[in-house]
């Protein structure tokens, strides 16, 4: 079962599924519900989160939602705890150049790649090129106080 955190709804058979099945089911997605995200979520719960209000958001602005939902589910692919990160780049800039990383072997396009490697913008100096990616900038963050006000949640494989 898929569900957004703070809503009971199922949400496996809506569209917005569908634009991203196949990315859930790769073994990377599906490693970040090993990982934990913003204290009481994992990341995968996290990234389906930003997945779909990117494309909620993008839709009702008639922008590139189908883009703005793959960028989301795919923005902090990374394989570490935040917690225990060490580096000279700070993780707040770094991070998104791994998940592009991580994230190539997908296929991106040029939005895909701008969402994923500017949503910690202005931590990573370089402006969005495309509007979409402003989007996430908001989205994260909603998101990330969204899940720390919620209760637990910890999905378990689908
Ligand atoms: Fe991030
Ligand atoms: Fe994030």
């Amino acid at each position: 079962m898929l569900k957004i955190t703070g809503s009971k709804k199922n949400i496996e058979n809506c569209e917005f599924v569908s634009f991203i099945t196949d990315l859930l089911k790769s073994d990377e997605i599906q490693n970040l519900k090993n990982f934990k995200h913003h204290i009481k979520t994992t990341r995968f719960q996290h990234s389906l989160n930003v997945s779909y209000y990117n494309y909620i958001v993008c839709k009702k602005l008639r922008w590139d939602f189908v883009s703005a939902a793959r960028a989301g589910i795919l923005h902090d692919l990374y394989f570490y705890e935040t917690a225990e990160y060490v580096g000279e780049v700070r993780h707040n800039k770094n991070h998104p150049v791994v998940a592009l990383q991580n994230a190539e072997k997908f296929g991106l396009n040029l939005l895909e790649k701008d969402i994923i490697t500017k949503h910690m913008f202005p931590c990573t100096l370089k402006l969005p090129k495309y509007k979409e990616t402003f989007v996430i900038i908001v989205v994260d963050k909603f998101c990330a106080i969204m899940e720390f006000l919620a209760k637990k949640s910890c999905p378990k494989k689908i």
